[in-house]
């Protein structure tokens, strides 16, 4: 390509080097880079923006002289917003690359064929972190047979907006097709975004490298040059470089495999469909596999380091059961040949959906029945369920640009559920949605620093920040509630009616909405959007005058200091309650609309109480008069199964969060948790366990705090003396043993206490653990309420593991230490990215807040790190706000606001501004909390009308 060159490029660093191919790579170029070009003579008609026809400088800067964005000589970039150009469209990528796992490099030629949309003498796309080498564009004439290079006058590059502009000497005309070249070169580094280094170590002790891609959101531009926007959908050839002891994997089976030099050897694969960049994936490992096939003929194969592989059994049947299972649901069969689920060392997410080649964190992945608990096993299903799901809402359909990331996620999450309950319906996966997502989302988007679902994004590192409790949860809890309002089989149709309009192409929010009009006489899409383009929720008040209820709603928001932005919205609420009179129970749906109230007769005489969100459909929260939430709680006391487990649950998340507000009475909350004692199920119980967390959090270190621990003792007496410690009982009965006695450990009840650390020193002495599902809390016990041997045995223990699973449980269970030398080594390993690696910190970091010796100690870990942490997170953004979160969550005095205030002032915040003040306002909100309710929590648990009966 050394005809190619451009001397004029005027950009230092970028001068195209001359031709000295010293690489391979000019050895195996001719394998692919071959003729693909076909003839195209199709018309494209587009629709012309005016816009359009201005230059690209031009367009950017319409509203302001000084240009934004700056390339790397300091001149103004010729494009100057974050979404690329529509001038220039890609239709077919040929990507040959060599990842250099020992060099820690790698190299690559990408050929982008592409059509020219309008008019433009510049071509701009993506990269970053790469050396491009040598570029050549080429341009077909009208007949498709004959092409002539034309020359590239420059390449500018910004950092800021991860493009290349290519300018072209020659405009470049609509309908052209144009054959787009690049050369390029990057570092194979350990990192978790884009094309990366990973490693793993056998039980013999060797260290072995892969080379692993991640590229949702913006890493595929870190990999090669690329039209990197889940709009721009082509199909991609690829052709990796690997040596004889490695396979390559990529979206696609392989085609062929070749032997260009000894040892070294190029595979290439079948074209892919049409997708987007952010789906594409690739690996390079040494790793073994097990392959099974689904109803359909798809070959699905789990990947897997070889001392593992046993582990990947479980993955495997999962991943049949739940592709045969979506066959049916979603009325398409999953289009590709073949479905992978690898396992990669470092990971920053979960788990992430590339097309035919999913990849996972090793816990999201890998079972042993031996030793992995039950927990693990639900998380193995959840992920690889979500996953899944993905493959149609996402990968075969996809959101049109990120502000809609909450469809794609929320989606995915309300279907894993599905999935999950197809594996194993006795996990009661339904359930666990309404705590999982529902309270997880509402305990987040009650502040006045929440955002809407649908979020605006002006730089690509707020991408990232997406990923988070907003579009996952309260996304699939939209999803849940209108799904549930508008009747299941009617939801699926539109669903499915969704899929095969937009298929192998994208959509936006509102297409979706517009597709149940054919099956539903609700107005969809007006409804909806006042959940998806306002902030928060409502809660809505029941208020009983006489015969008649009068329901009302307004924004349920936290903190009560200044003037709050949002708090007039007001939401169309599907609205289900019921009546509880004296013959039974009678309930209803209607629909509340944002500007008219509800009045709905009872007769006086016969009712008991009324119950809002009945069933627990609805994202939003009810409150009532006084004399109703006593009524309410004298039905739990009396007989609580008259409500699911789900409304139990839902009253006690209801109560303790208008508390926290003065909505309700702190008193009248805390009466609630009375009717505990005769309580069984899971889910209400987990809640529970949250709320009184939250209050023992505030005020552990007052006098009160013994008071609260008899109580809470007590309470949890009954229930813990009927489960015992065996391992016996459904898989809900399992949770909730768990969850009761890591209640205990937290809350230092001497009895809970006693039996964990003795059976954690039966495992120190004999290596047999009492209860495998319980080896959490057994770890907990000798990591809390242990010396300093307790701690060392489980970093020991954790060195060794080769259980993914089991690693995990030993890592967290260490943050629950007594030992402050443990806690500092544990931070400064997690930095280290060796024996603890970076893709746990903030799993770390968010366990350690919770341990009262971690809590100083992190916080100054991060502010001694902050700009190590933008540095390793910087692709994975979503990690960042988890972690302002987290260090900063127990804060509670005015001086803790200031500092928090003072340190994020002084640093760069990467586009986690929203996080930050959230935080901040999460600080003034534990300052009030305290000056409101410590009196009165006081005078409760002080009280002896509060002294629970010895039951047990
Ligand atoms: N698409 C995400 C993975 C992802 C997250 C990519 C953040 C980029 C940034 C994937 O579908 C996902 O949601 N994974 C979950 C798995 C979980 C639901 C089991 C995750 O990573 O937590
Ligand atoms: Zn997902």
């Amino acid at each position: 390509m050394s005809d190619i060159s451009n001397d004029d490029a005027p950009v230092k660093g970028l001068r195209m080097k001359d031709s000295e191919q010293s690489h391979d790579i000019q050895r195996y170029r001719h394998v692919v880079v071959t003729a693909f070009f076909v003839l195209l003579v199709t018309f494209i008609a587009v629709f012309v923006r005016d816009d359009l026809l201005l230059s690209p400088l031009q367009k950017g800067r319409r509203s302001t002289d000084t240009p934004k964005y700056l390339d790397t000589t300091g001149k103004a970039f010729p494009w100057q917003s974050i979404r690329l150009p529509m001038s220039v469209r890609p239709l077919e990528y040929h990507v040959l690359i060599y990842p250099q796992i020992h060099r820690g490099e790698f190299d690559g030629i990408v050929e982008i064929r592409a059509v020219i949309e309008e008019q433009t003498s510049f071509i701009v796309l993506h990269g970053s972190g790469l050396e491009i080498v040598d570029t050549k564009v080429m341009v077909w004439d009208g007949s498709g047979l004959t092409s002539t290079v034309r020359q590239v006058k420059a390449i500018s590059v910004s950092r800021k907006l991860q493009m290349y502009a290519l300018e072209m000497e020659e405009t470049l005309r609509r309908s052209n097709n144009v054959n787009i070249t690049l050369k390029f070169e990057g570092k194979l580094e350990k990192k978790l975004s884009g094309l990366y280094l990973s490693n793993y170590t056998t039980p013999e002790g060797d260290v072995k490298y892969l080379a692993t891609t991640q590229f949702e959101a913006t890493g595929a531009r870190e990999a090669f040059p690329c039209f990197d926007e889940p709009d721009m959908k082509a199909k991609f050839n690829l052709s990796i470089v690997r040596s004889r002891n490695y396979i390559a994997l990529f979206n696609m089976p392989l085609q062929t495999s070749k032997e260009f030099k000894k040892d070294l050897f190029v595979d290439t694969f079948q074209q892919t469909v049409d997708m987007s960049t952010y789906l594409v994936a690739f690996v390079v490992c040494d790793y073994d596999s097990v392959t099974g096939i689904t109803s359909q003929g798809t070959q699905v194969s789990v990947y897997a380091p070889s001392h593992q592989i046993s582990q990947a059994t479980f993955a495997l049947e999962t991943a049949i059961k739940v592709l045969n299972f979506y066959n049916r649901l979603f009325g398409i069969n999953y289009p590709l040949p073949k479905q992978d689920l690898v396992a990669i060392p470092d990971f920053a997410a979960g788990a992430m959906e590339n097309w035919g080649l999913i990849t996972f964190r090793l816990t999201a992945l890998l079972y042993d029945p031996e030793r992995s608990t039950d927990t693990d096993k639900e998380y193995v299903i959840h992920a690889i369920a979500h996953e899944l799901a993905h493959q149609w809402f996402g990968n075969l359909v996809t959101l049109k640009w990120w502000n809609d990331l909450w469809l794609n996620e929320g989606f995915a999450t309300f279907v894993e559920y599905f999935g999950a309950n197809e594996v194993d319906p006795t996990l009661l996966s339904m359930d666990r949605l309404v705590q999982n997502e529902m309270f997880r989302a509402m305990a987040t988007d009650c502040i006045d620093n929440s955002h809407p679902i649908t979020a605006e994004v002006s730089d690509p590192n707020e991408i990232g920040t997406l990923f988070d409790a907003i579009s996952y949860s309260k996304g699939a809890s939209l999803i849940r509630m209108l799904s549930n309002f508008i009747a299941e089989e009617k939801f699926w149709s539109g669903i499915k009616t969704y899929l095969n309009k937009y298929m192998y192409s994208n959509a936006r929010t509102q297409d979706l909405w517009n597709m149940f009009k054919d099956f539903t006489q609700v107005d969809v899409p007006t409804l909806m959007s006042t959940w998806t383009k306002q902030m928060g929720y409502p809660v809505v008040t029941m208020t009983r005058q006489g015969d008649s209820v009068h329901v009302s709603q307004e924004r349920f928001l936290l903190g009560r200091d200044g003037p709050k932005s949002s708090s007039s919205y007001k939401w169309y609420i599907p609205f289900r309650y019921a009546v509880g009179k004296t013959n039974g129970i009678a309930d209803k749906l209607l629909i509340i609309h944002p500007d008219s109230e509800v009045n709905f007769p009872v007769d006086q005489n016969e009712v008991k109480w009324v119950k809002g969100n009945y069933g627990m459909y609805g994202y939003y929260r009810v409150n009532y008069e006084e004399r109703n939430w006593r009524a309410l709680i004298k039905q739990l006391i009396e007989e609580h199964t008259v409500f699911s487990a789900a409304d139990r649950a839902g009253l006690l998340d209801d109560v303790f969060y208008l508390a926290r507000d003065d909505k309700v009475s702190q008193t009248t909350a805390l009466d609630m948790t009375k009717y505990l004692l005769n309580e069984e199920d899971y889910l209400p119980w987990s809640v529970a366990f949250s709320c009184l967390e939250f209050i023992r959090d505030r005020i552990r270190n007052k006098d009160v705090y013994g008071k609260i621990q008899k109580y809470t003792e007590k309470l949890t007496s009954p229930i813990l003396t009927k489960l015992g410690w065996d391992d016996t009982g459904s898989h809900p009965e399992k949770s909730l043993r768990a969850a009761a006695i890591s209640f205990g450990l937290v809350f230092g009840h001497p009895a809970t206490i006693k039996k964990g650390k003795k059976n954690f020193d039966i495992w120190m002495q004999t290596g047999k653990i009492v209860n495998i599902n319980l080896k959490a809390e057994i770890y907990q016990s000798g990591a809390q309420y242990g010396g300093e041997v307790e701690s060392n045995f489980l970093l020991k223990k954790y060195m060794e593991a080769h259980v993914p699973s089991e690693k995990s449980a030993l890592l967290m269970a260490l943050c629950y230490t007594s030992q402050t030398q443990v806690i500092k080594r544990l931070l400064e390993s997690a930095a280290e990215d060796k024996v603890i690696r970076h893709q746990d910190l903030s799993t770390v970091i968010g366990q350690l807040s919770s341990n009262p010796k971690g809590q100083q100690l992190v916080w100054q870990f991060v502010k001694k790190h902050w700009d190590n942490i933008v540095k390793w997170f910087s692709s994975s953004m979503f990690l960042l706000p988890q972690i302002i979160r987290s260090s900063t969550s127990f804060f509670s005095t005015k001086e803790q606001y200031i500092e928090v205030q003072n340190f994020f002032a002084s640093v760069d915040t990467v586009g986690c501004e929203r996080d930050i003040k959230a935080s901040l306002e999460r600080i003034q909100m534990n300052i009030n909390w305290l000056k409101v309710n410590e009196h009165i929590v006081n005078g409760w648990f002080g009280s002896s009308d509060n002294i629970l009966p010895n039951r047990v």
